[in-house]
């Protein structure tokens, strides 16, 4: 033994906490329950003083729910039961091992998360304490760093500054559009001192997308740190949170952040120490896609029936009772106290030249790993889907990915070496869109999957414009026609003719992007809409 050796002290072990998922997925598949018997496993071993049980959000493998993730390993349990608490527990190293009776349950194989591309090429910063802390206490999300880049805003930083570093970082709205956030803010920042407010768009409604809602039910404190920043550097002293009724636990958690928000200073008057106010309030929405569109939320909002009006005036300049407003997504506040605590430069180095920072994506479909992801811009498809996603469950190969929803398009496996950026995906007829990401294997038809789109715009559609009240029904009957392979040479012309006329004298942005499935389907899946055609002699 060398004398350093000698004088090594013997490492204190690390403090055990098994961290149950208990929002999303993982709670309707009994995640409490399992959370319950772990607690009564560590009682029973009389374990409370070296292991604690802890409630967190989404843990990212949702497919495979419930999931529990235990430290100092990190060892990530999926599909697990009530009964299989005890025997993990046994299972765990520990210098006073627990002596636990036998169990009938087998103990599921853990996953190591670090050996895991799923886990390995996500880039963490929307979801940095995403099944880390719980949700429920703002305590976990202050020693996390929470609120520390409000206080120094206000303490150190001009409003124009604020507005700057946004500017700089080159972050774009993460609601679909990738409007540079910066230049909202300073347009809003811009207007007449007056009343003014801060809005954040939580009203999630593409068919396979639930980022913001893991967001809202796993880090709720994160989304009013930076709708407080925002509202600083725009001069707002009010905010309102637009929340679909479909998300009751999200609900929840931003009930409760909101409670303990106040009762810690860090939202409404003189917010730490200084003349800065904010009040948030919450207005829940009952389910309709059209009122995600930042007009009609605001008519909603305002007390009215959810319908887009014409742009200009754009809301920074004219949105709630006419005041200035500013509209941003759950992810876009959700980066803004990260990008203030680690400054411009540090995010604007992640992603591309065009698209900086990171995208959440929920990943659904036809794959193996399917899940919540944050990945930097600029990855490939084909490592999201085939690295991270590890393919088909059953090996079929993959046909296309569908990303940005209703508004969005049907990428082809061949194009799977794109970067996932803005610009890119636009090229290939779809959108980044909010981050909804699903995968499709080789047996499925690509025109029903069209039609599925359609209909959801044409139920969706708010009626008061008629290229898509009336277009979406008669697109939505077209493509019913090809399905059933009924479909005749003119329906092709008239297909592609209403996708034309529906996207180009809509309204608002559903009845613009309405045909997005239909024409990238047939832009790289043509012969299954021909096979479909019945030649009439
Ligand atoms: C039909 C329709 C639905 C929309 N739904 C949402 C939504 O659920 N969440 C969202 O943030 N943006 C949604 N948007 C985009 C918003 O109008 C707005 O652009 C966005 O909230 C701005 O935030 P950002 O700049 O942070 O992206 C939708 C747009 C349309 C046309
Ligand atoms: S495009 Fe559709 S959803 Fe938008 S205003 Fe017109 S009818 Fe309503
Ligand atoms: S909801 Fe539990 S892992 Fe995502």
């Amino acid at each position: 033994m060398t004398p350093d050796q000698r004088q090594t002290p013997t490492p204190t072990p690390q403090p055990c906490r098994i961290r149950c998922c208990t929002v999303g997925g993982c709670l309707a598949a009994n995640a409490l329950a399992v959370k319950a018997q772990f607690q009564t496993a560590v009682t029973a071993a009389g374990l409370e003083d070296q292991v604690t049980v802890a409630s967190v959000g989404c843990l990212g493998l949702c497919g495979q729910a419930p999931l529990v993730q235990i430290d100092p390993a990190g060892d990530l349990y999926t599909h697990v039961t009530p009964a299989h608490a005890a025997p993990i527990l046994a299972t765990l190293s520990h210098p006073h091992p627990p002596t636990l009776p036998p169990s009938h349950s087998a103990t599921p194989p853990p996953l190591h998360p670090s050996t895991l591309p799923f886990f390995t090429r996500q880039h963490r910063i929307v979801l940095e304490n995403s099944g880390l802390i719980d949700p429920e206490r703002i305590e976990d999300y202050l020693a996390a760093q929470g609120y520390e880049a409000l206080h120094r805003c206000l303490r150190d930083l001009e409003p124009e500054t604020v507005i700057d570093t946004i500017t700089r970082s080159g972050l774009r709205g993460r609601g679909g559009a990738g409007y540079p956030t910066g230049l909202k803010w300073a347009t809003v920042a811009k207007m007449p001192p007056g009343q003014k407010y801060v809005v954040c768009n939580a009203d999630e409604g593409d068919p396979g997308a639930y980022m913001d809602r893991s967001v809202l039910e796993s880090d709720p404190h994160r989304v009013l740190e930076g709708m407080a920043i925002a509202a600083y550097a725009v001069g707002a002293n009010q905010g309102y949170i637009y929340v679909r009724g479909e998300y009751p636990l999200a609900n929840r958690h931003l009930q409760t952040a909101l409670g303990q928000a106040k009762r810690h200073g860090v939202l409404g008057s003189q917010i730490f120490d200084s003349p800065f106010d904010f009040r948030v309030d919450l207005r829940i929405g009952a389910g309709a896609f059209v009122c995600g569109e930042e007009t009609a939320l605001i008519a909603s909002i305002e007390g009215k029936r959810g319908l887009p009006r014409p742009r200009p005036p754009y809301p920074a300049e004219s949105g709630l009772w006419g005041c200035p407003t500013l509209i941003n997504n759950v992810e876009t506040f959700a980066n803004i106290a990260p990008i203030l605590r680690n400054g411009a430069d540090w995010f604007a180095a992640i992603g591309t030249a065009h698209s900086r920072g990171t995208k959440v994506f929920s990943l659904t479909g036809h794959v193996q790993n399917a899940g919540l992801i944050e990945v930097p811009m600029g990855i490939t498809l084909r490592e999201i889907v085939e690295a991270m996603g590890q393919g088909t469950p059953d090996g079929t190969p993959i046909k296309a990915v569908q990303t940005g929803g209703p508004s969005g398009g049907c990428i082809p496996a061949e194009a799977f070496d794109t970067p996932v950026d803005y610009e890119s995906l636009k090229a290939l007829g779809s959108i980044m869109g909010s981050g909804g990401m699903i995968v499709m294997d080789e047996h499925t038809s690509m025109v029903e999957v069209a039609q599925f789109f359609m209909e959801f715009c044409m139920e969706e559609s708010c009626g008061k414009c008629i290229p898509c009240r009336a277009g979406t029904v008669q697109l939505y009957q077209l493509l019913t026609k090809f399905k059933h392979r009924r479909a005749t040479p003119g329906d092709l012309a008239q297909l592609e003719a209403l996708c034309d006329m529906v996207q180009h004298t809509s309204l608002c942005g559903l009845g613009q992007a309405a045909p997005n499935p239909v024409l990238s389907t047939l832009r790289y899946f043509r012969d299954e809409y021909l096979a479909a055609v019945v030649e009439l002699c």
